[in-house]
């Protein structure tokens, strides 16, 4: 049994993805090909955005709005520490510092009250700036936007969708890419919607934003190449991985459906998964569960081993308690819910070719003493 299995999924799109890879190699624009702007359209529609700018990863799709927004030094932007390291690296790298907010016990995004408390705590010592929060979608589960949009316009923040693993999801009618004031989702192979390499994108229906977000991706180039008028990155994504995309794009909301149908299955034994409120509709990137105990966890994580069905910790170490982290000053208990979860969840498989086979033979070893 796979953990992810993208060799069924290739031999979908094999043929015609070849055929477009052959194209490439043909006209030879590796680099900002015609198969790059027209995955921008295709992700721009299948969003109901106005922008969507693709670039080379998930972190950097993160990394340009702050960039956009002069997001620096003295400035503080709010975020949680149980979420992959690059959320909170971006807000590092520009000097800027990130200030942590605890998650749901339930739902594993951030907490909407602590949030408004942290913000507070800041105002009131007065030596950064709030400026901006940037919610995780974890697992693929949308965040609670109408809460933090109303937080984020109380206090006159940015907000980014860190959407790295939510592309595809929705909250009632609304998709992923459309919250906040940008969006940044990966794809990274294993993400929902992956390629065959590094990859992001970006999505706003701010024109100047989304401007600025493609200036930055080439080196902060606007009309003339050899003249920048910001500084930037080398942040593009590449025609042949815009060309997987545009073959995975074409099957892509079937494996939601299939994910979806994944996700009931697992559900119909345990109860111990991620809350998904009504009306939200998760992209199912990972499926995890909470055990009652650390010890628990591990026992589990053995007897799957054992029967030869993988699982993976996401993630056994909130960044508050990384080591690179240690400059900010927080400490064990700093955020109890996020270290709890680090301690007792495990992620089981999860792809759209799961069949009701594996899921029954996962959940017996569950069961089994
Ligand atoms: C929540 C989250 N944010 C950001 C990223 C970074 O994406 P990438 O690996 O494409 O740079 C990831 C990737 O795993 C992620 O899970």
């Amino acid at each position: 049994m796979e953990f992810l299995d993208l060799k069924t999924q290739q031999k979908r799109f094999r043929k015609p993805l070849e055929k477009r890879i052959n194209k490439i190699l043909d006209h030879g624009a590796y680099i900002m090909g015609p198969e790059v702007f027209e995955l921008e359209q295709k992700l721009a529609d299948y969003c109901g955005v106005k922008h969507a700018i693709s670039c080379s990863s998930g972190t950097d799709a993160l990394l340009i709005p702050l960039m956009a927004w002069g997001v620096g030094p003295g400035d503080a932007v709010f975020t949680t520490p149980f979420t992959y390291v690059a959320t909170a690296e971006v807000i590092s790298i520009l000097g800027a510092t990130p200030v942590f907010v605890d998650v749901y016990e339930s739902t594993y995004n951030i907490d909407c009250d602590k949030l408004e408390i942290e913000i507070n705590k800041v105002i009131k010592k007065g030596k950064l700036k709030p400026k901006a929060i940037i919610p995780v979608d974890l697992f693929g589960l949308p965040a609670r936007y109408r809460l933090v949009d109303k937080i984020a316009k109380k206090y006159n923040l940015k907000v980014v969708e860190d959407a790295a693993q939510s592309f595809g999801g929705s909250i009632r009618d609304k998709k992923v890419g459309t919250f906040g004031d940008i969006a940044a989702t990966s794809f990274y192979p294993a993400k929902p919607l992956g390629c065959y390499g590094d990859g992001g994108a970006i999505f706003t229906n701010d024109d100047s934003l989304a401007e600025e977000c493609k200036a930055i991706r080439i080196h902060g180039t606007k009309k003339d190449k050899y003249n920048s008028e910001m500084i930037g990155l080398n942040g593009r994504l590449d025609s042949i991985q815009a060309a997987v995309l545009l073959e995975k794009l074409s099957i892509f909301d079937e494996e939601l459906e299939m994910r979806n149908i994944v996700n009931d299955n697992y559900r119909k034994y345990l109860n111990n998964a991620q809350y998904h409120p009504k009306e939200y509709q998760s992209a199912h990137a990972l499926f995890s569960i909470v055990l009652g105990s650390n010890e628990k966890r591990n026992t589990l994580i053995n007897r799957l081993q054992k029967n030869k069905i993988p699982s993976v910790v996401y993630y056994k170490l909130p960044i508050h308690l990384m080591k690179a982290f240690e400059y900010l000053g927080y400490k064990k208990k700093d955020f109890p819910v996020s270290e709890n979860l680090s301690q007792t969840i495990v992620s089981l498989p999860m792809h759209p070719y799961l069949t009701r086979a594996d899921i029954d033979c996962i959940f017996e070893t569950i069961q089994t003493k």
